[in-house]
């Protein structure tokens, strides 16, 4: 699927949020067979962010939220869109309880699930309702508490995934503006569902039953190979739908599932890994989160400047994918993704330890 339409969307603010707690390679070593020289040199991680017990997503995404309608200087929007695979309930969606929190009122709001690639998809959605007409503003969150899906006693999942959100605000306006929506990519593949995925706790397998599980199974090399080949083709579709060579991008913000993917993305396109965003060391990946996490950092520390051509991109389970092309318009930063100063490492036993 691919988006093209006279009335843009363009990006008007940029917010986000990570929790306070910090859990690194060397406290998930102390109790898994891993280290941290594997961890750090496979994925290039060091540390990631975890919610204790009592914080969710929508906790997250408020604050992500906030953040962004700060940095767009005005609390107006006609609709709140969520990306997220980790909701605080199954039913119903977030979406309303973070609009609510946020009090925007009765906007329209409601959750979006693409796993890692669900930000993109939550650029389509959003760029679709204001190319539709049925929003001038939407604010569009990635949120995740993906602590939640991941097996505390899983030495690979554990030492990849993190919580945060990251949040921006698109507004109506024409397609030659900085910060417009210039190309946008999507593709899925539900062949390869088994590749990511919880088994049970759905409508499928509702209790797990001996063997099945509630957390999330990874099958680490196969996605690596996919992550690889299906960015590629949709950063080479949006890049040629914004009428750019790929030698024109300055930025390239690809969803942060292991360093090492980005560089064999990079190099697989052509582009220079120091012009790739990477903050995964600090974050690990946080899924829907993960782009406009980046996108905030990458703003807030000067990395994106205004009048950049940036190419996004993101791939996750479902299989789902995609790219997006804008020229990088002035933001404002609003404290970036931890106001308080940097990580602190807080007490962190009731991250690590098995939930019953
Ligand atoms: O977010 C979007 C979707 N996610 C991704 O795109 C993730 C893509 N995949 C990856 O990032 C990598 O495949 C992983 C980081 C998950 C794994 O790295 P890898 O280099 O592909 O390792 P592997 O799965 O081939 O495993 C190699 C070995 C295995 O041991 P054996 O079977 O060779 O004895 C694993 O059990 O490494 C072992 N291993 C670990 N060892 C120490 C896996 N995780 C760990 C760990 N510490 N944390």
């Amino acid at each position: 699927m691919t988006y093209a339409s006279p009335r843009a969307a363009v990006l008007a603010g940029i917010g986000s949020w990570t929790p306070p707690g910090v859990l690194t390679n060397a406290q998930l070593a102390s109790r898994l067979d891993t280290s941290d020289e594997w961890i750090r040199s496979r994925t290039g991680i060091e540390s990631r962010h975890r919610v204790t017990a009592g914080t969710s997503t929508s906790d997250l995404a408020v604050e992500a939220g906030r953040r962004a309608l700060k940095s767009a200087g005005s609390d107006a929007v006609d609709a709140v869109v969520l990306a997220t695979s980790t909701p605080d309930e199954l039913c119903p969606a977030t979406a309303p309880s973070v609009a609510s929190r946020l009090g925007l009122g009765r906007v329209a709001a409601f959750d979006v699930s693409a796993v890692c690639a669900g930000f993109v998809y939550g650029l389509g959605t959003a760029a679709g309702l204001i190319a539709a007409g049925v929003a001038e503003r939407v604010l569009l969150i990635g949120a995740e508490a993906f602590t939640s899906l991941v097996d505390p006693d899983d030495r690979t999942t554990a030492a990849i995934f993190g919580d945060g959100a990251g949040a921006v605000v698109l507004r109506a306006g024409r397609p030659d503006e900085p910060g417009a929506i210039t190309s946008l990519v999507l593709g899925s593949d539900g062949g390869g569902r088994e590749l990511l995925h919880v088994p049970a706790g759905g409508a499928r397998l509702r209790v797990p039953a001996e063997g099945e599980s509630r957390f999330l199974q990874l099958r680490g090399r196969e996605i690596f190979r996919h992550a690889v080949r299906h960015m590629g083709a949709s950063c080479r579709e949006a890049v040629a739908r914004a009428g750019w060579e790929l030698s024109d991008v300055d930025r390239l913000v690809a969803h942060q599932a292991n360093a090492r993917i980005t560089a064999a993305l990079g190099g697989a396109l052509g582009i220079p890994l120091e012009r790739a965003a990477s903050n995964i060391a600090r974050v690990g990946n946080t899924a829907a989160a993960s782009v406009p996490l980046l996108l905030d950092e990458d703003n807030a520390d000067g990395s994106l400047t205004p009048g950049q051509r940036v190419l996004i991109t993101a791939f996750g389970g479902g299989l789902a994918w995609g790219a997006a092309t804008l020229v990088w318009p002035s933001l404002d930063s609003v404290g970036g993704p931890d106001p308080s100063g940097g990580p602190h490492v807080h007490d962190i036993t009731d991250i690590t330890a098995k939930e019953s």
